[in-house]
């Protein structure tokens, strides 16, 4: 751990309270570039507390880069199953391969950060800073809620001119000396502290109350000022549960659908032949990114196992489900709990 010494004065008691009141996170107690990087992929956007399971069972599972390049889609995607936003998990496989078959490691520096699938600026500057002490400031909703009270910032958060702003504010404060540690303290100020709505903000356990402007001007409770949140678009689907065998009939989803392509799923009822379809089964209700989803379904009868009955439809057997089904919504559709976390996406 590096000496704390700043000439902005709200560094050095930021520090000083991380270091006392940092949560003992997993990739926080052992760190290198490669569990950085599958923490900071996991936590894009997903809440710690869930993230905690599965990075557990991901770095078992995986515990080197070069074990995750040999690894079958279809393994990694299984720890990955309830975590939601598959295509990080693909990113992640890719990206591992590419590194191996080029003989490299995870990169340190950002332009090369960048050019990793699924990697963008805060991810990149959050791996060079926590796992190679590299000086790139991080924003993200915590860091940017902190910065919006401190600074009193009352645009627009989602606007060009005040994510600039906000990138700027960022990267003043960084401490260059103690990068990885500074991002994570801010970070951790966000979570613990400097809360959203519906909570309110701790600001009497705040270390450096007395420097906030949002403090001194009563604003705490306003900033950062709420954004209208888009209604999530509603979609019905209906899809058929046909057993037979010990065997279930799944489709492969096609990689151009919008909603989780190139997952193994329940066939849609209008894509079935020969199937008939019978009584409801269940309804299951899902979030996934913009979408609102209500699923009906159905039981459908088959004669044997033999047919392919749709394009894209295959027999499967019973016990292969769980490591097939990965997305929450497939999972809830055939009755399999979900994932390795406490909660999903
Ligand atoms: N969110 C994103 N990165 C994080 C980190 N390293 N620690 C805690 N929360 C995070």
């Amino acid at each position: 751990m590096r000496p704390i010494k700043s000439s902005i004065p709200w560094r050095p008691r930021l520090l000083v309270w991380y270091r006392r009141h940092a949560r003992r996170l997993p990739w926080r107690t052992h760190v290198n570039p490669y569990r950085t990087w599958i923490s900071e992929i996991m936590l894009q956007q997903t809440q710690v507390a869930t993230v905690e399971g599965y990075f557990h069972a991901f770095v078992r599972k995986f515990p080197t880069l070069e074990v995750l390049a040999g690894a079958k889609e279809e393994d990694v995607l299984s720890i990955w199953a309830g975590l939601g936003y598959y295509s990080r998990a693909r990113n992640l496989l890719k990206a591992a391969r590419q590194l191996v078959r080029e003989g490299r490691q995870i990169p340190s520096e950002m332009p090369e950060l960048m050019g990793m699938p699924g990697v963008g600026r805060y991810t990149a500057a959050a791996i060079a800073s926590i796992a190679y002490h590299k000086p790139f400031a991080v924003l993200d909703g915590n860091v940017a809620r902190v910065l919006s009270r401190l600074f009193a910032m009352t645009g627009d958060m989602k606007s060009a001119i005040v994510q600039k702003r906000l990138w700027a504010a960022a990267e003043s404060c960084l401490d260059h000396r103690n990068p990885g540690d500074w991002n994570q303290a801010m970070m951790e100020l966000g979570a613990l502290v400097c809360l959203p709505p519906p909570e309110l903000p701790r600001c009497m356990d705040c270390p450096v109350r007395r420097y906030c402007i949002a403090w001194r001007r009563g604003l705490t409770r306003s900033l950062p000022r709420a954004v209208v949140r888009r209604a999530l678009k509603k979609v019905s689907i209906e899809v058929v549960f046909v057993e037979k065998d010990r065997k279930v009939l799944l489709s492969r989803r096609s990689s151009d659908e919008r909603l989780l392509p190139g997952h193994w799923a329940l066939p849609e009822s209008r894509s079935v032949t020969g199937v008939r379809i019978g009584k409801v089964l269940r309804v299951v209700r899902h979030s996934i990114t913009h979408h609102d989803i209500r699923l009906v379904v159905r039981e459908g009868t088959a004669r044997d196992t033999r047919g392919r009955l749709g394009q894209g439809c295959f027999w499967i057997a019973e016990d292969r489900l769980s490591d097939l089904l990965v997305s929450s919504l497939w999972r809830k559709a055939v009755g399999l709990s979900s994932g390795h976390g406490r909660g999903s996406v």
